[in-house]
């Protein structure tokens, strides 16, 4: 159990006054959850404290070498009774203490992580959004601090959360978007990151996406990076297939993040009797069922994009359209079970929602 000091804003920030144009991480709240880690005192001095900009010596590590990571979560305001609630926040804690291993950043304890995220949110909850799909965007992350050049793991480190009031992360919204198949640029490879949530992953992956935004694409759709043959995710979220009935993913096997979203609708989609198949989805078998009218449905899943439906796939130029570019009726059911849930207009009956306090 963490000893939280608490220091508030004497200065707090004007709220957005119209939540219908918030965009996505675009304003901060008023605090931050700050934490430092040094080999002698281990994970020490949890505080929130008003939130400002950090000092940085341009030596240090993370700036060079990026080790670092981070997390995605939001805490929604309860249109039942206002209470302001998480969704699984204990999925993001053990998740990150995955990502910190193999980054070789000290773990800090799924408990800890939790009643951090909690604090912070709670002396924050007036600006947890009051309006229907908007919600406090919440991004734990943690880096590097040692000052010097050799390229081997930092002794010491913070982590930090800070929280943006945010709504939909495509400008879309609900409507469904097109992909861009990337057959030239890979996202990770068997041996590599890309199960963890590393700035690195990302840096890496902004130029296919720009590159495929100048073309009208919302994001690109990841191959494997030894074959590029089968599918593995998009940009910022996990990626789902319904053909014939059944919905296939790639699985989890070290390429692919391990999304809370996508772990959580694999479960809805099988309680609602659907046969799951987490393995190896060939692209030339998507692109085949495109075009033979069995491909039903494709959406993405994640924390920022929910449950985001795809109309279009193009791969080296061959392009199918999926349900005549409107949203599937199981992607819309996994959308309005899970933000029901999350929003309180579902009964929670998976036990996901953990309350933080009164709204
Ligand atoms: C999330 O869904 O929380 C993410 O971290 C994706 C992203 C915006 C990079």
């Amino acid at each position: 159990m963490l000893d939280i000091k608490i220091v508030k804003t004497t200065a707090p920030k004007a709220k957005p006054a119209d939540e219908s144009r918030l965009g996505f991480g675009k304003i901060f709240t008023d605090h931050m959850f700050l934490m430092d880690y040094t080999p002698d005192q281990g994970w020490h001095d949890p505080r929130v404290v008003p939130y400002a900009p950090f000092q940085m010596d341009p030596a240090c590590v993370v700036l060079h070498y990026a080790q670092e990571l981070f997390e995605g979560m939001k805490a929604y305001r309860s249109v039942t009774d206002n209470t302001i609630q998480l969704f699984r926040p204990e999925c993001n804690g053990e998740r990150m203490q995955n990502s910190s291993e193999r980054m070789c950043i000290p773990l800090i304890p799924v408990e800890d992580y939790v009643q951090a995220v909690k604090a912070l949110v709670e002396v924050d909850k007036d600006w947890v959004p009051h309006s229907d799909g908007a919600s406090l965007y919440i991004r734990p992350f943690v880096f590097a601090t040692d000052v010097g050049m050799g390229v081997h793991a930092s002794h010491n480190y913070t982590f930090c959360i800070i929280c943006a009031p945010s709504g939909a992360y495509y400008a879309e919204g609900i409507d469904p978007v097109r992909i861009y198949v990337e057959d030239e640029y890979i996202r990770a490879a068997p041996g590599l990151t890309g199960f963890t949530k590393c700035g690195g992953n990302y840096a890496a992956s902004i130029k296919a996406g720009a590159e495929a935004e100048k073309q009208g694409f919302a994001q690109v759709l990841w191959l494997d990076g030894v074959e590029k043959k089968y599918v593995e995710e998009v940009g910022s979220m996990n990626i789902m297939f319904k053909i014939a009935g059944k919905i296939y993913t790639a699985a989890c096997t070290g390429t692919v993040l391990p999304g809370v979203t996508r772990r959580s609708c694999i479960e809805l989609l099988k309680d609602w009797g659907y046969e799951v198949v987490e393995g190896k989805l060939a692209i030339a078998d998507v692109m085949k069922a495109g075009h033979d009218g069995t491909l039903e449905e494709v959406f993405g899943t994640g924390t920022a994009a929910v449950v985001s439906p795809v109309k279009e796939l193009d791969w080296k130029g061959d392009k199918v359209f999926i349900g005549g570019g409107k949203i599937g009726p199981v992607t819309q059911k996994l959308y309005d079970t899970m933000t029901g849930m999350q929003w309180g207009k579902l009964p929670d009956n998976k036990g996901w929602i953990v309350p933080v306090c009164a709204g």
